[in-house]
């Protein structure tokens, strides 16, 4: 006897090793994008649609796949209304706003029950594992909580992080005055912890929630409004780092 642990056969080394991120992950793309949070109502969407949005103003071929399950927004703010064509095989996506749009909105009604709308997206989420990810959060400590659980959990799966985004972060009153609703400095704080880039702050804005209802995301409807602009930075600051 011995206590002496199994050696891992090469073969299981490598099946334990985190996956490389890959450039081009899903086909027909060169590069991927996850919008994500860990948590619910911070941004993503709004986040995602503007920020495709920004991307396709400054040239690129953009795509956006809606990979909320639960609740997807993209139907809402990209006002689709119709259904996606398929062959049989295949699903056509939606273009809008020259965008090729797809959504699990699209195909499930409220009505679906929930067990049957995760197989539906399953095959295009595989692919998650080997994305590049920007993480929107708000500056409140619950969900600076859910934010660090993700930074760990992209870190393990091999997922380059892109950066951090502190989304909500302030509003300006009728006095000039910056409100700090959710505290202060939180995300640029949490990005600096876990040595990830920092992109910036998104004001709150009623214009950012009222053009997102209206089904024209605000880089779309006023692009030389102050916001857009910020939407416009990062998409500059990405096409030129990655894409
Ligand atoms: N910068 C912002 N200013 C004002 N409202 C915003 C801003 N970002 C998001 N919102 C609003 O916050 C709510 C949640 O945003 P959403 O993008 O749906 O979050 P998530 O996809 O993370 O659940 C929406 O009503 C949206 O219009
Ligand atoms: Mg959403």
């Amino acid at each position: 006897m011995t206590d002496k642990k199994p050696e891992l056969s090469d073969a299981m080394k490598k099946k334990l090793e985190p996956k490389k991120f890959t450039k081009n992950p899903i086909l027909g793309t060169k590069f991927t994008i996850a919008i994500s949070s860990a948590k619910g109502g911070v941004g993503k969407s709004t986040f995602a649609t503007n920020l495709a949005l920004a991307l396709k103003q400054l040239g690129c071929k953009v795509g956006l796949l809606d990979a909320d399950i639960y609740g997807p927004s993209v139907p809402k703010m990209f006002d689709i209304n119709e259904k996606p064509k398929s062959d049989g095989q295949k699903l056509e996506p939606i273009t809008k706003y020259d965008i090729q749009c797809m959504s699990i909105g699209f195909l499930a009604d409220q009505q679906t029950p929930m067990i049957w709308r995760g197989p539906m997206v399953t095959s295009a989420i595989k692919t998650f594992t080997q994305k590049v990810t920007i993480i929107v959060s708000t500056p409140q400590e619950v969900a600076l909580l859910d934010v660090k659980r993700g930074i760990k959990m992209f870190d393990k799966l091999g997922v380059k992080i892109l950066g951090l985004v502190d989304n909500m972060s302030f509003f300006t009153g009728d006095d000039g005055k910056k409100y700090k609703i959710f505290g202060e400095g939180g995300v640029k704080k949490t990005a600096e912890e876990f040595q990830k880039e920092f992109l910036g702050e998104i004001p709150i804005n009623p214009e950012v929630g009222k053009c997102g209802d209206e089904g024209k995301p605000i880089v779309e409807a006023d692009p030389d409004h102050e916001i857009s602009k910020i939407y416009l930075d990062f998409a500059k600051k990405i096409k030129s780092t990655y894409l």
